[in-house]
């Protein structure tokens, strides 16, 4: 198949006269041309071209910066400088901004070739090795990210985005994990975590271009646990600083530095939040299961769609905040959305959520139902290395006791953790002994039942019993003792047998016990007929 080439020059005879140099060339076809920087992007979204052919004096963006842009946003695109000027100096600068080459303009045939051929092959391994960082991040030189949207306001974005964090850097030792405010303008990640800190994203934004490992790393806050943190804008005039250029080259840098970045990219629809949806390794898009968060999900996915940012179908729609008492469930919610939700959803916990909220640290919140539904969710979204969660159907499971999951493995083992341990072993002691009344009640109703039934049974087979006697032709208290003999001696006592001979009828009534077998109280009986059959002797 020919390789796909996309033409990028500043007028239309330039355009003209390479779209027929490339069509000279069996191995590749041109997809489109551009001949403005304007749309530049837009088009290499639509079209997904192999190699860009981009001529130095397309604008109005400078070229360096466009080159800069599109191989951090799209790393399988190779992208090829044609420059009238052939000097070292122009040379390097193209390949610092992530050219894959530089072309003399105007070019030959065979030079042309050549170049596109080597590109064509790079792109080939590039595309594959980013398949399989898709598959598997181990060993990957980019990390892996995840881009957590809500919604609507208040579906509970943040929770996640910061829980996913926490299981993340606590869960797997030696990862290293940050999460990143793209909620900009309300974003609420730094009083989540308890942070304060000097500098933020708009401070990294002002120096995008020039992003060090050391810039990233003093712009960042690092907790306790490891886990990274870049806050957003502290000052809403900074916003602005923050546009989708610089957010798709901070998460390129970020990426490069860390395993896992989640990104909470809040519920509105922001260039910032649309270029890291369009960047992200997997989106997962929060909803809760009710009419104004269902549509919310039509809304922002048609919105992320006519961006180019991503189809509905590469994005995880998880319910969050389910409880038996909603309109919704989640089987009815699943026929509300335009594509079927992850299986998994996440419970209605208010209480120990905020007790995380309140302590400013999802350490906190100790409810292991809720950790085992955030594994499952992590392992859905490559946040843990596959293999680590076992995966369950997520099928909703409502039960009277509280399902028990391992809590999520700390680095190491602190006295805190410790304490943590015992707190919850106290607490699993305390909701047994709340527990306890029930279970003995429920005992005794069985226990009570069943003994019914055992008088219930042993009155009929002694009525039974006492019939067969009678119809035998055997005198009252012979057919008494037949039917006394059939029943244990404890049954015996509260046990009358009465033969009505005129009716053809054995009637058997026997007290029946309170809790205790021999305990009874008068009016309280089982009685049981049967009609006398005369047999031949
Ligand atoms: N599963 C849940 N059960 C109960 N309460 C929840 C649940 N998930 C989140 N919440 C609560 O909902 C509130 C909002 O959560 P959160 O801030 O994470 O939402 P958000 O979508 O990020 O909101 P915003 O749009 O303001 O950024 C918090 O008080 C949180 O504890
Ligand atoms: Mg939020």
């Amino acid at each position: 198949m020919a390789h796909s080439v996309l033409i990028a020059a500043p007028d239309q005879t330039t355009t003209y006269e390479l779209r027929a140099l490339v069509g000279e060339l069996d191995d590749f076809t041109v997809v489109d041309v551009v001949e403005s920087s304007a749309t530049l992007a837009e088009t290499i979204a639509q079209r997904e071209p192999e190699i860009v052919l981009i001529h130095e004096q397309l604008g109005p963006t400078p070229v360096p910066q466009l080159i800069r842009e599109i191989t951090a946003r799209r790393p399988g695109v190779a992208l090829i400088l044609l420059s009238e000027e052939f000097s070292p100096e122009v040379f390097s600068s193209a390949m610092d901004a992530g050219a894959r080459g530089v072309l003399r303009y105007p070019t030959s045939l065979e030079d042309l070739g050549t170049r596109l051929t080597a590109t064509a092959e790079w792109v080939t391994q590039m595309r594959r090795h980013l398949s399989s960082d898709t598959n598997d991040n181990e060993g990957s030189t980019r990390g892996r990210l995840v881009a957590v949207a809500g919604a609507k306001g208040g579906v509970g974005t943040t929770t996640l985005a910061v829980h996913l964090a926490h299981l993340a850097v606590t869960r797997v030792a030696g990862r290293s994990v940050c999460i990143v405010d793209l909620n900009l303008d309300n974003g609420d990640l730094a009083d989540f975590l308890g942070i304060s800190h000097r500098l933020d994203i708009s401070d990294l934004a002002k120096v995008a271009d020039d992003l060090s490992a050391q810039t990233i790393g003093s712009a960042i806050h690092r907790g306790p646990t490891g886990l990274a943190t870049l806050v957003g804008p502290a000052r809403i005039e900074d916003v602005g600083e923050v546009g989708d250029r610089e957010t798709v080259l901070i998460l390129a840098a970020l990426r490069r530095q860390f395993d896992i970045v989640i990104a909470d990219c809040g519920s509105s629809v922001t260039p910032a939040s649309a270029a890291a949806v369009e960047t992200a390794d997997e989106v997962l898009l929060v909803a809760t299961p009710d009419v104004l968060a269902l549509r919310g999900v039509h809304h922002i996915t048609e919105s992320w769609k006519r961006l180019g940012a991503r189809t509905v179908e590469t994005v995880k729609v998880v319910l969050n905040d389910v409880s038996r008492d909603s309109d919704i469930q989640p089987d009815t919610a699943s026929r509300l959305l335009p594509s079927a939700p992850l299986g998994t959803w996440l419970p209605s916990l208010q209480k120990s959520l905020q007790h995380g909220l309140n302590h400013q640290d999802p350490e906190f919140v100790r409810a292991p139902a809720w950790w085992s539904k955030i594994e499952v969710l992590a392992a859905e979204l490559g946040v843990l290395p596959p293999g680590t969660v076992k995966l369950t159907d997520g099928a909703p499971r409502w039960s009277l006791m509280k399902p028990r999951a391992d809590k999520p493995r700390k680095p190491k083992k602190s006295r805190r953790s410790r304490k943590t341990a015992q707190a919850e072993a106290g607490q699993a002691t305390l909701e047994f002994v709340g527990m306890f009344p029930l279970i003995l009640l429920i005992l005794i109703v069985l226990w009570q039942v069943g003994l019914w039934g055992v008088s219930a049974a042993y009155a009929g087979h002694a009525a039974d019993e006492a019939a067969r006697a009678a119809g035998l032709g055997m005198a009252e208290s012979e057919v008494r003792d037949q039917a006394l003999d059939v029943v244990p001696g404890w049954f015996r006592g509260g046990m009358r047998v009465d033969v009505d001979a005129p009716d053809h009828v054995v009637t058997v009534r026997s007290n029946l016990p309170i809790l205790f077998p021999s305990v009874s109280i008068d009016g309280l009986h089982y009685t049981s007929e049967v009609p006398i059959i005369e047999e031949d002797q």
